[in-house]
């Protein structure tokens, strides 16, 4: 340690690499590590990262001491150093910038004989999982959790610049939320206890005491299924709000996901574009929707056609669509679904893709037959993960299918009034085949209903009596959603699997590093 000590690792004055934009002419002195280097006979060229970008250094033997020559030659892969030099920008650079190196210092040289274990070379999934703790070092992987970093704060940036109080719910529980099936349980001074599935009894509860709030933490689901798409331990924000009905949980979650896709759009166009991403399939997210002729629009404002076989294609890129701006107030063509209900968020036109339960399953049976569904969708069920792929990959904006069989869904959401077999509830399925990435309703509100859906689920009353006390007291409609945010950064950032969006992913088979 004391080798480390003597060297100026503590402050000196220091640019990040993302800053050197405003730093072209100067000499700077960065922080980091060595990723990788070329050396082309008198040339040094050494690229260095720091966690906020690349630069390439270049040294030639003639432009400074041997001693430093030496040094940088003797760098290996992930060994860190304080690195000066002058900024300069230039074009061919995948960073924009070039740094002419002038001295270098060694804060540690790893060893040649034990050198980093992830090269350059291609390495299998495994091997990098067990190596997570230095995978994140890479380029590609510091930049997904620098957009999920991001998308985290936009997303909870969206509640609190409106009006919603950010109230924390338990993570030791003593009940169930989302299903028996998924829970890990634990022995609590001799009681069993659960780690919470998701925060919304609790913040059911804070939304009847201050209105708007929302929760943000990690959940638990012992997931026995290998997919891609699940987490045993993930990050969840979930509204709740009370006076809300399933309309304005439609029309919250929209913005809320457009606020995240512009935000994310507005601060890492570089990174996005380092990991691959088409910034144009985001951009078309947040666009006025254009549908295609005839497709009906997919809206409550613009009630689809529920005769299976339409194809909504690529709206962005369809020579007759309509703008779907130009609908009517909605209220004006849906009844409201309980008597006093309001929508509390501001009143504007759904540009997101709409589809009920019924016409999701009239466009899977479609799908089927035509042969681009393996197996069929069998209506009552719940979407599986080949129907909401199939769905998903048809739009190019977030869909929301609303309205499911009750029968599929959990105990705590309403059911419809215009068809009590349907809950009033919505998921959000990511565009490009990603799937579910929100699951929102609006809330049983009757004592008698709440307590009988309860014991038909055989789940144990005295635990919720608590909840139950919610509809005893002061009871009015409300509504919410949770949002999982790997699934969100593996939309956004378009990853094939959502182990890379978090920085040490809990499944099935692994709880190492
Ligand atoms: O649809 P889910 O199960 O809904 C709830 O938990 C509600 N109580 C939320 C609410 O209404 N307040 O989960 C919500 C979201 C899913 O849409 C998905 O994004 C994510 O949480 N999620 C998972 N993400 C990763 N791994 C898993 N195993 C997940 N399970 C759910
Ligand atoms: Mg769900």
């Amino acid at each position: 340690m004391s080798e480390l000590a003597t060297k100026s690792v503590t402050n000196p004055p220091v640019a990040t690499i993302a800053s050197l934009a405003a730093h072209v002419g100067d000499t700077v002195t960065l922080r980091g590590w060595l990723y990788n280097m070329r050396q082309s006979g008198k040339l040094l060229f050494p690229i260095f990262r720091d966690g906020t970008g690349t630069i390439q250094g270049i040294v030639p033997k003639a432009a400074v001491s041997e001693e430093v020559f030496d040094r940088v030659k003797s760098l290996t892969q992930e060994s860190s150093v304080i690195v000066t030099g002058s900024v300069r920008a230039d074009s061919r650079a995948p960073s924009g910038f070039e740094l002419d190196v002038a001295n270098l210092e060694i804060v540690h040289l790893v060893p040649a004989s034990d050198p980093f274990p992830i090269s350059h070379k291609e390495h299998g999934t495994d091997f990098l999982m067990e190596h997570r703790h230095l995978w994140i070092r890479t380029p590609r992987q510091s930049a997904i959790l620098r957009i999920r970093a991001t998308i985290m704060r936009a997303a909870q940036e969206y509640f609190d610049t409106n009006g919603f109080v950010r109230t924390d719910p338990p993570i030791l529980t003593p009940a169930a939320c989302e299903g028996t099936s998924t829970l890990f349980e634990l022995d609590y001074f001799g009681d069993p206890a659960y780690l919470t599935q998701s925060g919304q009894l609790y913040i059911e509860a804070t939304a009847l005491a201050l209105g708007k709030v929302y929760s943000f933490g990690p959940t638990f689901r012992a997931e026995k299924s290998k997919t891609r798409r699940h987490l045993t331990e993930f990050w969840m924000i979930e509204p709740e709000v009370a006076f809300m009905d399933l309309e304005g949980d439609m029309q919250l979650a929209e913005a809320f996901l457009t606020h995240i896709v512009t935000t994310v759009l507005a601060h890492h166009r570089a990174d996005l574009k380092l990991i691959g991403r088409d910034i144009a399939k985001l951009e078309a997210v947040i666009a006025p929707a254009v549908l295609p002729e005839g497709a009906g629009g997919f809206s409550p404002l613009n009630p689809p056609a529920t005769k299976p076989g339409f194809s909504p294609g690529s709206s962005a890129t369809n020579k007759n669509a309509v703008i779907l701006n130009e609908v009517k107030d909605p209220d004006e063509l849906r009844p409201a679904t309980t008597a006093g209900t309001f929508s509390t968020t501001e009143h504007r036109p759904s540009l997101f893709p709409r589809l009920s339960y019924d016409e999701a399953h009239a466009m899977l049976d479609a799908a089927f037959k035509a042969g681009q569904l393996e197996a069929p969708h069998i209506y009552g069920d719940d979407l599986g993960s080949p129907d909401e792929t199939y769905i998903s990959s048809q739009f190019d904006k977030p869909v929301m299918v609303h309205r499911y069989p009750a029968a599929s869904k959990a105990f705590y959401m309403q059911p419809d009034p215009l068809d009590p077999t349907k809950a009033l509830c919505v998921d959000v399925l990511a565009p490009e085949g990603y799937g579910e990435i929100i699951g929102g309703s609006q809330r049983v509100d009757s004592y008698d209903l709440l307590r009988a859906r309860i014991l038909e689920h055989n789940l144990p009353l005295a635990a919720f009596e608590w909840y139950l006390d919610l509809r005893r007291y002061g009871s009015v409609p409300h509504s919410g959603f949770g949002m999982g945010i790997e699934r969100a950064v593996a939309w956004i950032c378009g990853l094939d699997h959502v182990r890379e969006t978090i920085p040490f992913p809990r499944t099935l088979n692994r709880i190492y590093p």
